[in-house]
């Protein structure tokens, strides 16, 4: 580790999750000055505020490793603070401090809708706010979810099973119902995670609705009973119920409507019957134009997330852009270089990284390696530059700390951590 008399280079990573934390842990290493700006006042983004909260360990251990790489001299921490326009601070005043690099590790924030009808009434919810509301994220903590007795959830990945886990055993609902456009080959969670709810799974149910999509599934050389037991072969090593609740499955089913009441309450959705029609080793789900009536007295849409364009980056479909021009480097510097296609070219000495760069994909290890891939091109960027002088960085945070728009900081790691310790025992 450099001493911070020493020449090296000045980053400001934005976010403090698994991703942006890899990168400040990898820079730091590499002796280069690395500031931190992050909008929660905790680090660990989703591993402190996404990760089911009874994972102890796991959350533990993860804690433990960001604290020694954020205790380190030579890394300065800022929390709640957000990038953006009409934020905190914007990219603008970043570029303007001169930093060597910036490495945007924002995850994905901002909120992937399908565009169904009534999507805005009260009791349609979007998995993000309930998993941070139950984590409890200052600002969503205490908020209320009106979630009624019969919950349906919009999609059947890892994330639909936490908030199935949240319902079951902390809310107690009667009923959780998860719909998939796709078949139960398709289900995306992982065989494990099933093991914290497999308990409630109403099995007649799930029987009965294996026949009902069974020539469906056929129609493609599907073996209902092979992807029964297939499943139910995964419901074993079950935690115990902790509750009546009863959940259960609908396949090949797409949400066309949220049904409300005359006060624009949920009673329902409209679901449409999909099949399923090969598209190279995968299958898609493809509408059949024949709907019905689900009774629900709340959605939640667990369909994965975007990033959040109000960062400023330039944005298209879902994503920040990536340099489309591939180089022969491994790993290629493109797919991490932000990239401007009105001007046909890459945001010098901008990165991006973790769920920042590829929205909801993929685990904690996944984002990690993400960061540490992000590290090994920022590091063949920063040699091909001189480093800067210790005064030259100390000008730089200088001016960093005396942004105008900074908002008071509550935790800036050097030389205040017990305070910093103290805020966050606080809250
Ligand atoms: C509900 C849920 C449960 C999960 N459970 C598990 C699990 O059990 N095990 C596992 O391995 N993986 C799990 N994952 C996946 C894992 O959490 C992600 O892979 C990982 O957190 C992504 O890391 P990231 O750093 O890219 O983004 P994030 O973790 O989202 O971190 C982004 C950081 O950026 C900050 N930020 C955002 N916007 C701004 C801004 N504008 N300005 C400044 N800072 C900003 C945020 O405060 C946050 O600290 C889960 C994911 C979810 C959604
Ligand atoms: N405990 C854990 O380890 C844990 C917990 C939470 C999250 N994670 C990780 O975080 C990542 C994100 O998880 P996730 O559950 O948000 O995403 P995901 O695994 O991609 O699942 C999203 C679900 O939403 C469905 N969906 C997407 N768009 C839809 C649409 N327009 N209409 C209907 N359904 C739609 C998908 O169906 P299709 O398949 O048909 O697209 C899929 O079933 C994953 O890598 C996951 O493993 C891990």
């Amino acid at each position: 580790m450099a001493s911070k008399d020493q020449s090296c280079h000045l980053i400001i990573v934005i976010g403090a999750g698994p991703a942006g934390l890899a990168v400040v842990n990898n820079l730091s290493k590499a002796g280069h000055r690395v500031v931190v700006l992050n909008r929660d006042i905790k680090f660990g983004g989703l591993a402190e505020y996404g990760i089911f909260p009874n994972k102890h360990r796991l959350r533990g251990g993860l804690k433990k490793g960001y604290w020694d790489i954020l205790n380190r001299e030579n890394v300065d921490y800022f929390g709640n603070v957000t990038v953006g326009k009409h934020k905190d601070i914007m990219i603008s005043d970043l570029n303007e401090i001169g930093a060597s690099a910036l490495v945007f590790a924002t995850g994905a924030q901002g909120t992937k809708t399908i565009g169904v009808e009534g999507d805005n009434a009260m009791g349609v919810y979007h998995a993000k706010d309930v998993v941070y509301h139950y984590n409890l994220l200052p600002g969503f903590s205490q908020r209320p979810f009106d979630l009624g007795q019969r919950v349906a959830i919009i999609g059947i990945g890892d994330v639909m099973v936490d908030i199935a886990h949240w319902l079951i055993r902390y809310k107690k609902v009667k009923e959780v119902t998860a719909i998939a456009r796709r078949g139960p080959a398709e289900r995306k969670y992982n065989p494990k995670e099933i093991r914290a709810v497999c308990d409630n799974i109403d099995q007649e149910d799930l029987t009965q609705e294996f026949s009902r999509i069974r020539p469906r599934l056929e129609e493609v050389g599907q073996n209902a009973d092979h992807l029964l037991s297939g499943m139910v072969e995964e419901m074993t090593k079950c935690e115990p119920a902790g509750s009546e609740t009863k959940l259960r499955f609908r396949f090949l089913f797409s949400p066309r409507r949220v049904l409300t009441d005359p006060k624009n309450r949920v009673r329902g959705l409209e679901l449409e019957d999909t099949k399923l029609e090969p598209k190279g080793e995968d299958f898609s789900a493809v509408g059949l134009k024949t709907y019905r009536e689900f009774a629900c007295d709340s959605v939640i849409f667990a369909v994965g997330d975007r990033v959040d364009e109000t960062l400023g980056l330039p944005f298209k479909n879902g994503s920040f852009l990536t340099n489309p021009n591939r180089t022969q480097n491994e790993p290629d510097d493109a797919l991490f270089q932000a990239y401007d296609n009105q001007t046909g070219r890459i945001l010098e000495g901008v990165f991006l990284a973790g769920w920042a760069r590829k929205a909801s994909e993929g685990l904690v290890g996944v984002a990690k390696r993400d960061g540490d891939w992000c590290s090994e091109i920022l590091n063949r960027f920063l040699a091909a530059r001189a480093p800067l002088e210790p005064a030259g960085i100390e000008e730089r945070l200088q001016k960093l700390r005396r942004l105008s728009t900074l908002p008071p900081i509550l935790a800036f790691a050097e030389g205040l951590q017990n305070s910093f310790v103290e805020v966050i025992e606080l809250i």
